[in-house]
């Protein structure tokens, strides 16, 4: 973990900040690339996950795309120079503007979610002069075996069309003269462990174009969605994520021919890269005998505990302390559920220590909200240290 090894650098800066490791970025992005090459399978990058330009800029040298979800985040991977024949761009809710802006950049592909969406973007298409290239959305209705809050494909869910609605509409969707339906979506969920969840995903796509075909459809790319999860627990155990063993079971069990397979992975390629540092501020009692440790970050620097539940490993960088205490890590905002963890083992920690929250590189800083007026986290990056 790269904030220990270099704890003297960081004690005098100011908190709190994200601390990128750029070595562990590219080791990473060498690990997706090279697996994915074995397969010819094409890697976007998930930018929701986080937009810092310096890994944006290392992700483009890797020669991924990018995956969007709104109008500003195509603009924002075009100015990065990344390539519109390379950008997706997915959402439940695209709006008028955001469909027309994507329109003239003559994206990859616009993935549709709605069979009312499709309709709009064709008009909007029609109006502007062009045919866009659409992949469906499909919801497949798999259990990703995930935190349910981050579950994007099961039947209820507000993403992707239904499968059967669009078998019952192909005729229509297949006449508006304003897209080509080129391709096939799914994204089923995030932070997924359980990788067999890829092995349902494949024996459904597999339904799904053989079905899409049949109806007329000419699928000429199928577009699989992200979702590979990282290792929270224990991070230094797995700091690249296993891109062989999902590559392999989509290569063992999905049978669309030749036509090119596309992959969205946000989480798996910044998650472990970055770390959140912040300040121990004061430690408190609370009347119950809770030990609290207030720290100088909170729920508007990393959300996902206070959002999800979610569990971040937290360590304190800098003391020296052999003797250990059992803390709730708690943050500056005004708000109870701004909680990091509770139950935390740490060595006795005082007024100034450094605690990192690991694994923090993938919507942590892209997250991040004003509230309080709390300044935006900065970004320090390990090779400018
Ligand atoms: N493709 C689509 C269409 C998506 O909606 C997402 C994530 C991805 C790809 C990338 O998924 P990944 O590879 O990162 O799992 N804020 C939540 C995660 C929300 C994910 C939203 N969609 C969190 O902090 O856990």
């Amino acid at each position: 973990m790269l904030s220990r090894k270099v704890a003297d650098r960081l004690a005098g800066m100011q908190t709190p900040f994200y601390l990128y490791d750029m070595d562990l970025l590219r080791l990473t992005l060498e690990s997706a690339v090279s697996m994915a090459a074995r397969y010819g399978y094409q890697l976007h990058y998930a930018i929701k996950a986080n937009y810092d330009p310096r890994l944006l800029e290392m992700i483009r040298q890797y020669g991924l795309g990018i995956d969007c979800a709104s109008g500003n985040e195509v603009r924002c991977a075009i100015e990065a120079g990344f390539d519109p024949a390379k950008i997706v761009y997915a959402g439940v809710g695209k709006k008028d503007d955001e469909l027309r802006y994507a329109i003239d950049q003559g994206l990859f592909a616009i993935n549709c979610e709605s069979l009312e969406e499709l309709d709009v973007l064709s008009a909007l298409a029609v109006e502007a002069g062009k045919k866009v290239t659409v992949a469906l959305r499909v919801n497949p209705d798999i259990d990703p075996k995930t935190n349910h809050c981050i579950d994007t494909g099961q039947a209820d869910s507000k993403f992707g069309i239904s499968y059967e609605e669009i078998l019952e509409h192909s005729g229509h969707i297949r006449q508006l003269p304003g897209i080509c339906v080129r391709g096939m979506h799914l994204h089923i969920g995030s932070q997924i462990r359980e990788l067999h969840v890829f092995e349902y995903l494949c024996e459904k796509v597999n339904v799904i174009v053989e079905n899409l075909e049949k109806a007329g459809f000419q699928l000429e790319f199928v577009d699989v969605g992200g979702g590979l999860g990282i290792n929270y627990d224990m991070p230094e155990n797995e700091p690249v994520p296993n891109f062989a063993s999902v590559f392999a079971i989509i290569n063992s069990h999905l049978r669309v021919g030749d036509r090119p397979v596309h992959f969205e992975f946000g989480r798996a390629i910044v998650g472990e890269c970055g770390e959140l540092i912040t300040r121990v501020l004061y430690n408190k009692t609370t009347a119950t005998g809770r030990k609290l440790l207030i720290v100088d970050s909170s729920m508007t620097e990393l959300i996902r505990p206070a959002l999800y539940g979610a569990y971040h490993n937290i360590e304190n960088i800098t003391s020296k302390e052999e003797k250990r205490e059992k803390y709730t890590i708690v943050g500056t905002a005004c708000e109870s559920t701004d909680k990091f963890d509770e139950n935390v083992s740490l060595p006795v920690s005082k007024r100034g220590d450094l605690l990192t929250l690991k694994s923090a590189g993938a919507y942590g800083q892209s997250m991040a909200s004003r509230y309080n007026l709390h300044d935006l986290p900065r970004s320090v990056y390990s090779d400018e240290l």
